[in-house]
């Protein structure tokens, strides 16, 4: 019986002891942290040679403003996200399949070097990658 109480306590105190898991927003570094990755990326994609082209003329602190928000909501993140559906934010600039993978790679390069873990960005990525359908028309 002894034996039975025993580990009946050292498996709640293994139960306790684990750590309550982090809300993704968090592990990419809270609101400010998403803003700091969102606008490198937006600001490097802006500048790319090909992908560049759809951000002429776009007010990018306002963009990047919004994009974040998005970002910090999908992420499970307080924030809330008061812009376009995907779909009609991306409807008139004919974006292609090349150009949503630019977005990508060097999204995941900032998440990188913001020294985000990679289950965090993979799990970001995975949410994202869904919305790649809305947005490419080609
Ligand atoms: C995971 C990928 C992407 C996400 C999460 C995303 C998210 C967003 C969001 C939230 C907005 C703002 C909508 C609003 O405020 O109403 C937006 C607009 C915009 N996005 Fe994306 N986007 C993605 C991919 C791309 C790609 C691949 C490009 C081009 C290479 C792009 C170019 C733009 C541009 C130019 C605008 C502004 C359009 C305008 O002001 O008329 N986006 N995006």
């Amino acid at each position: 019986m002894h034996r039975l109480i025993l580990s009946l306590l050292i498996a709640s105190l293994a139960a306790c002891s684990h750590t309550p898991s982090v809300p993704l927003y968090r592990q990419l570094g809270g609101p400010d942290g998403i803003q700091d990755i969102v606008g490198r990326t937006l600001t490097r994609v802006a500048q790319h040679p090909t992908a560049g082209r759809t951000f002429k003329g776009v007010k990018m602190p306002f963009l990047v403003d919004s994009v974040s928000k998005y970002v910090c909501k999908v992420a499970d993140g307080p924030c809330v996200y008061e812009g376009e559906n995907m779909v009609r934010a991306h409807a008139d600039l004919g974006l292609q399949g090349s150009e949503f993978d630019v977005m990508v790679s060097v999204l995941r390069e900032e998440l990188d070097r913001a020294g985000v873990g990679d289950a965090a960005k993979n799990e970001l990525l995975r949410r994202l990658a869904p919305s790649r359908r809305d947005m490419v028309q080609r």
